[in-house]
């Protein structure tokens, strides 16, 4: 059954999540889209991944959501499933790697190479895998009172520019065993253990399986001026996508800037703010950000992340492998504070206001382009 595209928040414009290549042609993805019986929901943002409309998705065998946001551009797919108390969904498999970041609940998945042993493990609320390409996965909900939501990522779109066959997608044996077995014959599940490895100055975490990614503490300060947060680089061996931990303390928003699309942004923790992102010349879109917000820059948007509450703000970002992007030719990539429209500063403080706080921005990197920022600053309150 053919579903129309809905605007996950009102300020869905644009085709309203349908994607068109640069002749104004519907893509091959956004043709398969529409053949899915499934919410797609489409705009700039989603205020809460959580409570996105969901109905029974006959591909999963579940009650599931797409999101189709603007600056997904026939680059990611996103969606979420729901696994309902105490059951199993059906097995599933995709010539793509999948993330899947948990939502909500507890459960277990079993991921498993055609003819080599099932692999098992538990999950929970704030866990993050990777399920390798054409493994076949099977989500189970182990407690009897609340569903399990999943939110899964990967490259359909961009697959389908190089590939309009969906049989290739959804029908295709190949797997490469050594992405889930130490041994070409399946024996021994690969190492599932943290490890961390110095990238420089920064430190990444690599594994298959992140229990709980709000545990990281010992994060990097990235001491860039006007960029000052912390991060950690969490990654999957050999996978396409590089994803990263950003914590922005309360109080605080960091400079604008733009890139290629194919980012996603989801809220992680119990936070609040706003994102606010605006095409260059064009009036600004305000995004609320809280604890499930799925954010997804639009290409060449102007973006920024402003903490506007109490506690810190806990962000995944997903992102997907940009070849063709070359952030050193656009010299406007980074818009400095100095460069800000009033306006948005504005916004900032007045959703600061609401929640009886006030800014700590140094009133002097409003107007001051030799602004030196202390990454104490940081830990300021
Ligand atoms: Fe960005």
């Amino acid at each position: 059954m053919a579903q129309s595209i809905r605007a996950a928040n009102p300020t869905a414009a644009h085709g309203e999540g349908v994607e068109y290549d640069h002749r104004g042609s519907s893509t091959a993805y956004t043709k398969w889209l529409l053949s899915q019986d499934v919410p797609i929901h489409g705009g700039y943002y989603v205020q809460d991944a959580r409570q996105l409309e969901r109905a029974f998705w006959d591909l999963r065998g579940c009650p599931a959501a797409i999101v189709n946001l603007e600056g997904h551009k026939s680059v990611e797919q996103i969606y979420v499933l729901e696994v309902p108390p105490g059951e199993s969904i059906p097995p599933f498999h995709i010539a793509l790697e999948e993330l899947i970041y948990v939502l909500d609940g507890q459960g277990i998945a079993t991921v498993w190479a055609e003819g080599h042993p099932k692999v098992s493990f538990e999950f929970q609320k704030h866990s993050y895998f990777r399920i390798p390409t054409n493994h076949h996965y099977q989500l189970s909900n182990t407690r009897g009172d609340q569903p399990v939501l999943t939110l899964h990522v990967n490259l359909m779109p961009l697959a389908l520019h190089s590939n309009r066959n969906t049989d290739y997608i959804f029908n295709n044996p190949l797997i490469n065993p050594t992405e889930l077995y130490k041994e070409e014959d399946g024996k021994g599940f690969y190492s599932a253990e943290a490890r961390a490895v110095a990238q420089g100055d920064r430190v990444r975490w690599y594994s298959n399986f992140f229990p709980d990614l709000t545990i990281f503490d010992k994060l990097d300060a990235d001491t860039t001026p006007g960029r000052l947060s912390y991060h950690a680089g969490i990654w999957f061996p050999d996978c396409a996508f590089s994803t990263e931990l950003m914590v922005l303390p309360s109080q605080r928003f960091r400079n604008a800037h733009r890139h290629a699309a194919g980012t996603t942004i989801v809220g992680i923790q119990e936070a609040q703010g706003v994102v606010v992102m605006w095409p260059e010349g064009g009036e600004p879109v305000v995004a609320p950000w809280q604890e499930g917000a799925i954010f997804v820059p639009p290409y060449h948007w102007y973006h920024l992340h402003m903490n506007t509450g109490a506690v810190e703000n806990r962000q995944l970002r997903i992102r997907a492998p940009r070849p063709g992007a070359n952030p050193d030719a656009d010299p406007q990539r980074m818009l400095p504070l100095t460069a800000l429209d009033p306006s948005i500063r504005q916004i900032f403080e007045g959703e600061l206001a609401k929640n009886g706080l006030t800014s700590l921005m140094p009133e002097e990197a409003y107007t001051n382009p030799n602004y030196e920022w202390d990454p104490a600053w940081l830990k300021q309150d």
